[in-house]
């Protein structure tokens, strides 16, 4: 297969996978290298490289979760809490997390140096990260591995940052579950694509 191909049949292929177990097809190494490559490769504003991935296996992949269960927990009322439990245990029974992060001294050096761009700074930190889980996300469905996306951010951040011990300038934008899919992803639609890819010319 041509390398184009095999670089839309992973985009295609990626695909929100809820129902994951904790094994996983490939070993742990190839896991942290692709997770290497693909932060590493994905493109930044000014290349700035704030995006920061805390790839998390074992207790500590349980931890996260648990601090989302404390955290809801404390907030949502008791009688409305178990469809939440469910889905967060759902994410804690996955092989692993990665926590997508910013890391906001580099934005702000940037800030510094082309004040002309600071508003957009920000703005772009956050399309580079989103970038950088894409990439991610792909290259897990090409090593057998599902994988969904999920936002208990800002709710968890200090609490994740005190237990990993990671830097206060650290946000968190996304946390990652992955494993072995253990169902089908559910059907997805599509919008006509020619409403979407205007062609000129
Ligand atoms: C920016 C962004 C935020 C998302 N946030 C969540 C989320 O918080 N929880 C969730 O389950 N899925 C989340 N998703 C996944 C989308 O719901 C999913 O990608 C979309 O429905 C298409 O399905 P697919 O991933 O199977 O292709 C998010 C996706 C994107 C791009």
């Amino acid at each position: 297969m041509s390398d184009t191909l095999c670089f839309l049949q992973a985009l295609k292929e990626r695909r929100s996978y809820y129902a994951l177990s904790d094994k996983s097809p490939a070993e742990q190494a190839e896991i942290i290298q692709l997770i290497k490559e693909a932060v590493k490769y994905a493109p930044s504003a000014f290349n700035c490289q704030g995006t920061r991935a805390v790839v998390l296996f074992g207790e500590r992949h349980l931890k996260v979760w648990q601090i989302v269960c404390e955290t809801l927990q404390a907030r949502v009322p008791a009688d409305k809490f178990a469809p939440t439990a469910q889905k967060i245990a759902s994410f804690s029974a996955a092989y692993g997390t990665v926590l997508f992060w910013e890391d906001w001294t580099a934005v702000e050096e940037l800030q510094h140096k082309f004040p002309l761009y600071k508003e957009n700074f920000p703005i772009w930190a956050y399309q580079a990260n989103a970038m950088a889980e894409l990439a991610v996300w792909s290259g897990l469905e090409t090593l057998g591995l599902g994988a969904s996306l999920q936002h208990y951010n800002p709710l968890i951040d200090e609490a994740v940052r005190r237990e990993f011990g990671l830097p206060a300038s650290w946000e968190l934008i996304a946390q990652m579950p992955f494993g072995q899919p253990t169902q089908a992803p559910l059907p997805k639609s599509f919008s006509p694509i020619e409403e979407r890819v205007k062609v000129l010319g």
